[in-house]
């Protein structure tokens, strides 16, 4: 479709943080025009995508997506990242910094805007480390990094173990308007784990991490917060215990948010009986009684988010034996299908997890907004209802190590809006 075009998004429903009404929406120079109960195109030499039967949302934000460039281009590039992302229906995606080398000064930060931009199908926000070289020691620039517009800080892949310079980061970070998303995870307990430390780890000889080594992070960075007045984020929290303490600290007053993941509230440690090292990850998959629990705070509002932390791993690295394979899962192409099919809650609940409520978070003021006249055009159009398989071949990922293979879902992205430009049509990515 030509650059700067107007398109007229027909038939479908609009869902978004101001509720849901029947409309047509038309935009034109990357921003919404017009939303009415009918838009006729014709004559006007408008594009139509069709939408009936669809729900047409501002785009979604994931919060963790980790994009692999630099360094890791064999598992996934910003391109291939980005595309995956636009066909599952995310506008905006924060790209974690435990690259080659981390994106912990100004020179990776550019580079990963530039490459952002050059894939032009999705609006990709680093995050900066907290530390040098995500070593832990000493406090990253997170002042050349926040000058390029980053917003979120985290270790991701690993927790910030030394409480001293937690600290500082979160006193620091507070004057420079960062937002500190932690990794919560105690090495001391988690080392030389594998998978959660429970029933199964037991029966399977796997070493296990135990809830613990979570819990004790969340707890001390909740004092941390306390202590400083700092923006925390908890990231892909996985136990019952964590879910307890945010809800208990949220109803205290601090002002904390959390997210939590799609395979967290979707699968159980007890599918690591395969030895499948595509069902390790980090934190590692919990017990039903977790999941539940990830279930009642994405309910209750404890959990603010949906992330996916799509972590993209090589065929031959997820073939070493389950002790050795890298952790992490797939995740943008399938998240919104498991969000509608396995959580029992409304559109706008899971649009909000998924949409809005992440975009606040991050500070993306051009993502997840109300879709009316004047608003960047950035949106998501899918049909609930069209149910599918997922089939790792088919894919836009250049991984391929999703845990929901021959998995039945329902909810289908349609088309991808980014700037007033479908990048998805659909089903199809157009670059
Ligand atoms: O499973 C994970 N994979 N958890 C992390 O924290 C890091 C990620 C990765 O980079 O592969």
């Amino acid at each position: 479709m030509a650059e700067g075009l107007a398109v007229v998004i027909r038939g479908g429903e609009v869902i978004d943080a101001v509720g849901r009404r029947r409309a047509d929406v038309m935009i034109s120079g990357g921003q919404v025009v017009a939303v009415e109960d009918t838009i006729d195109p014709s004559g006007t030499g408008t594009a139509v995508l069709d939408a009936s039967g669809c729900v047409i949302s501002p785009g979604l934000v994931d919060l963790h997506t980790h994009l692999r460039e630099p360094g890791r281009e064999e598992a996934e590039t910003i391109e291939t990242g980005s595309r995956a992302a636009a066909l599952g229906g995310y506008t905006a995606v924060v790209a974690m910094p435990n690259t080659d080398p981390p994106c912990d000064c100004a020179a990776v930060v550019q580079q990963v805007l530039d490459a952002g931009r050059s894939a032009g199908l999705c609006d990709v926000f680093p995050a900066g480390t907290i530390t040098v070289g995500r070593a832990g020691t000493s406090l990253s620039p997170m002042a050349e990094m926040r000058a390029l517009g980053v917003r979120v800080f985290t270790d991701d892949g690993a927790g910030v173990q030394d409480d001293g310079l937690m600290r500082r980061a979160m006193e620091y970070g507070r004057g420079a308007g960062a937002i500190l998303a932690q990794h919560c995870e105690v090495d001391a307990l988690a080392k030389g784990g594998h998978m959660n430390e429970g029933e199964w780890s037991s029966k399977l000889g796997i070493p296990g991490i135990p809830a613990a080594a979570e819990e004790l992070m969340v707890a001390r960075d909740l004092a941390l917060a306390k202590l400083t007045g700092a923006t925390v984020h908890f990231q892909h929290l996985s136990t019952a215990g964590s879910v307890e303490l945010v809800r208990a600290a949220k109803a205290a007053g601090l002002p904390v948010t959390a997210e939590a993941t799609t395979h967290h509230f979707t699968l159980t440690d007890e599918y690591c009986a395969s030895y499948d090292s595509v069902f390790k990850v980090n934190p590692p998959l919990r017990t039903a009684a977790d999941v539940a629990a990830i279930r009642a705070g994405l309910a209750d509002g404890t959990i603010d988010a949906i992330a996916t932390d799509h972590a993209p791993h090589t065929q031959e690295s997820k073939e070493l034996p389950f002790d050795e394979a890298p952790p992490g899962m797939l995740g943008l192409e399938t998240a919104l299908a498991l969000a509608i099919t396995e959580l029992d809650l409304p559109m706008e609940r899971v649009l909000a997890l998924m949409s809005w409520r992440p975009a606040a978070i991050a500070g993306l003021v051009a993502h997840g907004g109300p879709i009316a006249p004047g608003r960047p055009a950035n949106l998501c159009v899918f049909d609930p209802a069209a149910a599918w398989t997922v089939d790792p071949e088919r894919l836009a990922s250049r991984s391929r190590n999703t845990p929901y293979a021959g998995r039945r879902v329902q909810g289908k992205v349609r088309h991808t809006v980014l700037w007033g430009q479908p990048v998805v049509i659909d089903g199809e990515a157009q670059r």
